[in-house]
């Protein structure tokens, strides 16, 4: 939060077109047209004021010869607007295509860049934050491009147009247009500068209650066990309180200026008056040139009023679209190898090289020059105290991290040799906490397979003794699950879990604390379903418990990011001293960890 906070820069105008020009690169084409079409459109307009004013003059020195003439120019008149309603009709479509357009590509880009993105771009991030960092930059970025399209624009046309057109009837009119137009625009911009400050502290003050809201839903479980909603409810509404007292101070002074704003528009209108009059006396111009020039500066001076008040509302996305700027400049911190290697089969044997590794912010490395070897076909236990590196191990495998140093081989090449979506489709996981989607359990468990047939589903998931709860439940296989699997257990979590990776049938396949947080009912059936998947794969189990262990191949035991010992269950056990047969006896007295 604090980090938005300093990075939003004083308020500088190029650089948020800039950007906003940059996020709209595919539209870039359309919304030039769309501006030309725009100041056609302006041009026009001021035909039918000058038509009024051939009218007036026509009367004004009336003679019946004339009348047709006025008739045929009343005619033309209404053809004129007949050509600006059309044109309207045609910018109007014009800008409904571009913005929808844009709200669909700037979303999918969004999304593409989310989920392309390294996972360590998603632990560094909350999940709150980069789901409102693109609802709410795209919605700016809308609401931004139609103020734009439909007020903006055409008001600066307007005042351009207008401007050249007085200087054309009388130089006097664009002079005097000159002063009073620039003098609006200064207000405009004192008043906003001396805004900022409030401004600021508001968009901090509702990202504080915006943070208070989401952290009091996502963690109201725990808020009502400790009965705490009025004390949430209390520092949510203080927030809110100090948004409250910004926006008043921000709107006082606003409204103040508005003042000002308003005496400069009339003064304006006074000036025009006063000395298209003059002008009228000493027969320089016609009465109607005093109603056309009356006219359209009037409509200039209103629109630059009605669009002073979006720059306010402009202003106010600047931070939105800066924010999704960064999201679409943000690069993956795992490259991927263009001509990298697509086997069509791998052994599954890893080595790790010197491996060291070390996670951004943090003082202490996870892994600190680490060797081992897996073996293709074997199961290897990792084991150790929490903290030890397990996990980021698991990462190194998958790639989603680059180590510091050293080398990770996969059937002896460099997994940066491999291109990364062709190797991550031999591998699977069961993690600690399975993440289950808000859809079926079928679509769940075919996540893995998405053209799956019924009958493979269902046989994984009675390979992963997942059939028997599943067909319990009022559904089956087409009951939804709700929203992170909210309405399964933690071992039915498990179990889609496992048969999910059951239909990957992955060459390497991952069991990391798979039955740590489980009663021993669900652990035993879940090790059963372990055993019964692991034949003929390279299997790399981080567990806790002896009987995952003694079983395996090979046992690694890592402290503190390095591998103490490695061995047999047999050969460990008989390291008297070893962390192996600390951890071993302190189980067999009942204790977990
Ligand atoms: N995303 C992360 N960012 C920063 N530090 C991390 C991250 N994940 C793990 N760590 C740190 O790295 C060390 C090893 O963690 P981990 O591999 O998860 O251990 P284990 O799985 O053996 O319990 C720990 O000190 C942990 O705090
Ligand atoms: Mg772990």
């Amino acid at each position: 939060m604090k980090k938005t906070a300093e990075k939003q820069p004083k308020m500088d105008l190029g650089r948020f077109w800039e950007r906003i020009w940059k996020l709209l690169e595919p539209s870039q084409k359309q919304i030039k047209r769309l501006l030309v079409l725009i100041m056609a459109m302006e041009v026009v307009r001021l035909v039918g004021p000058y038509m009024l004013k051939l009218v007036i003059d026509r009367i004004t020195s009336f003679d019946p010869s004339q009348l047709s003439n006025i008739l045929l120019l009343v005619g033309a008149m209404f053809l004129i607007n007949q050509g600006i309603s059309f044109l309207d009709y045609l910018a109007d479509n014009r800008i409904f295509d571009v913005l929808v357009d844009i709200i669909a590509y700037l979303s999918n880009n969004a999304h593409k860049k989310m989920v392309f993105l390294s996972l360590g771009y998603h632990e560094a991030e909350n999940t709150g934050g980069k789901v409102i960092k693109v609802t709410r930059g795209v919605d700016k970025i809308e609401t931004l491009f139609s103020n734009f399209s439909f007020e903006v624009a055409p008001t600066v046309f307007q005042i351009i147009f207008t401007t050249i057109t007085l200087f054309v009837v009388n130089w006097h009119f664009g002079v005097i247009i000159l002063i009073f137009v620039p003098a609006f625009i200064l207000l405009t911009l004192r008043v906003n500068k001396l805004v900022y400050p409030f401004r600021k502290n508001r968009f901090d003050e509702q990202e504080v209650a915006a943070s208070l809201m989401t952290q009091s839903i996502i963690n109201i479980n725990t808020v009502k066990s400790f009965v705490a909603e009025l004390r949430e409810h209390i520092q949510f509404s203080r927030a809110t309180g100090n948004v409250k007292s910004s926006i008043l101070k921000e709107y006082r002074k606003i409204i103040q200026y508005n003042v000002a704003r308003n005496l400069v528009i009339d003064l304006g209108r006074a000036f025009v008056l006063i000395f298209g009059v003059y002008l009228v006396i000493q027969g320089q111009i016609t009465i109607g040139s005093i109603v056309f020039v009356y006219t359209i500066s009037e409509k200039a001076l209103l629109s630059l009023f009605r669009i002073s008040r979006l720059y306010d509302r402009i202003m106010e996305s600047s931070e939105a679209v800066e924010r999704l700027y960064v999201l679409s400049k943000e690069e993956s911190d795992i490259k991927n190898n263009p001509k990298g290697l697509k086997p069509k089969k791998i052994e599954g044997k890893i080595e790790f090289k010197d491996i060291s590794f070390c996670y951004k912010d943090s003082a202490n490395c996870a892994l600190e020059k680490v060797n081992f070897s897996i073996d293709s076909g074997c199961v290897t236990a990792l084991v150790g105290p929490s903290g030890g590196g397990k996990t980021t191990v698991v990462r190194m495998i998958y790639r989603h991290y680059d180590p510091s140093a050293g080398q990770v081989l996969l059937d002896g090449k460099d997994l940066r040799e491999y291109d990364l979506y062709a190797f991550r489709h031999f591998m699977a996981i069961v993690p600690q906490e399975v993440e289950i989607f808000d859809t079926s359990i079928n679509e769940n468990i075919a996540y893995a397979k998405p053209g799956a047939s019924r009958e493979e589903i269902m046989a994984a998931a009675r390979t992963a003794n997942a059939e028997e709860f599943i067909l319990q439940l009022k559904d089956g296989y087409a009951t939804t699950v709700g929203e992170r699997g909210i309405k399964l257990s933690g071992g039915q979590r498990q179990r889609i879990g496992i048969a999910r990776a059951i239909l990957a049938n992955p060459r390497i396949l991952i069991f990391d604390e798979a039955t740590s947080s489980l009663d021993s009912y669900s652990e035993r059936l879940i090790q059963d379903a372990m055993d019964k998947i692991s034949k003929n794969r390279t299997v790399i189990v981080i567990a806790h418990r002896l009987s995952t262990i003694k079983k395996a191949d090979k046992i690694i035991v890592l402290e503190k990011g390095r591998v103490v010992e490695e061995g047999n269950h047999t050969e460990l056990s008989r390291l008297s001293g070893g962390l192996y047969q600390k951890l071993i006896n302190l189980q067999k007295v009942g204790d977990v960890e």
